[in-house]
């Protein structure tokens, strides 16, 4: 089975890339992963200055999902560069690091200085968290934002530069298509959605921030939808990811347009997750007569009219 995928300029052994924010910088499922047998993984999204996160509980479990409010826990730019990004840059994959910022000149300024170290094949722009008080998914909830700041980063980096959007707007469309109109070589669709969760009998909430995101299988009909949507309104490759665990559901955001999917609250409960992802991915294209991944992309035909097998 011929499993290589192109997304832009990145070259993949195969679809699946480790959503940020699930692997840290790479050391903490070493003994868990075969690296090699992933497409690419994306690193703990990294911000200016050390940040500590937010109050805990920073997560909750749902109904088929999990909520967090981790808000960004990381040592910052200097010590990204120190050890995580050497560490990350040694990973026989594709290696992406992840930025946030609270304003333009530190996206640009952390951009700059990851693109002139090396060791990062491409960086993905996180303006989609929704844990953060400052910047995060306000850049991302703003058309002009978005283009304003995908621009300023394209225009220091080396590599190639993906947007991380978030689902909680109006319409996702419309922000992809100004990222693409800031010189993105890539969309991410999408991070997780802003939820709740309270304890009734004594009128508390059950995360430390309150609100926080919710991810895992709960979301994978709403993230396919988004991915739908962001796909239709760009040109450029776009990778899918919320709430996929199964090789099923890689096929699914395949079929609608993704070039690549990105694994995450699946490595959290089941840490060979992705492997085991991998396999079933396999399976079904072979049970279904296709002989590489790529067969499977953008085959959507709602034209046709709904379908009557599962
Ligand atoms: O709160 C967090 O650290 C999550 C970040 C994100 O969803 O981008």
């Amino acid at each position: 089975m011929d499993l290589h995928t192109a997304l832009g300029p990145l070259q993949l052994r195969n679809p699946l890339i480790m959503a940020s924010g699930t692997f840290g910088y790479g050391w903490e499922f070493r003994d868990f992963l075969d690296y090699s047998r992933l497409g690419g993984v994306i690193a703990k999204t990294v911000t200016i200055r050390p940040r500590k996160g937010n109050p805990p509980p920073r997560t909750c479990e749902t109904a088929c999902g999990v909520l967090n409010s981790i808000g960004l826990p990381n040592g910052g730019i200097d010590e990204f560069l120190r050890v995580g990004l050497p560490y990350l840059s040694r990973l026989d994959t594709c290696r992406i690091a992840s930025i946030a910022g609270e304003t333009v000149d530190e996206f640009v300024e952390m951009a700059r200085r990851i693109s002139n170290q090396g060791g990062a094949d491409a960086i993905e722009v996180n303006i989609s968290c929704p844990n953060v008080k400052k910047g995060g998914m306000a850049f991302g909830a703003d058309a002009p934002a978005t283009e304003q700041v995908t621009r300023a980063v394209r225009a220091v980096c080396a590599v190639p530069v993906i947007v991380k959007l978030t689902p909680n707007v109006t319409s996702i469309g419309e922000i992809a298509a100004a990222a693409q109109a800031g010189g993105a070589d890539i969309i991410s669709a999408v991070n997780t959605f802003l939820g709740m969760a309270v304890s009734w009998p004594d009128a508390r909430p059950m995360l430390g921030n309150i609100v926080g995101g919710l991810s895992g299988p709960a979301i994978k009909p709403l993230a396919l939808r988004n991915v739908w949507e962001v796909a239709r309104s760009v040109d450029i490759p776009v990778m899918g990811v919320g709430g996929i665990v199964t090789g099923a559901d890689v096929l699914e955001f395949m079929t609608v347009g993704a070039r690549a999917v990105q694994i995450g609250t699946a490595s959290l409960v089941e840490p060979t997750a992705m492997e085991r992802i991998l396999s079933e991915m396999v399976a079904e294209l072979d049970e279904h007569g296709f002989s590489s991944a790529e067969q499977a992309l953008g085959r959507f035909k709602p034209s046709q009219g709904p379908s009557c097998c599962r």
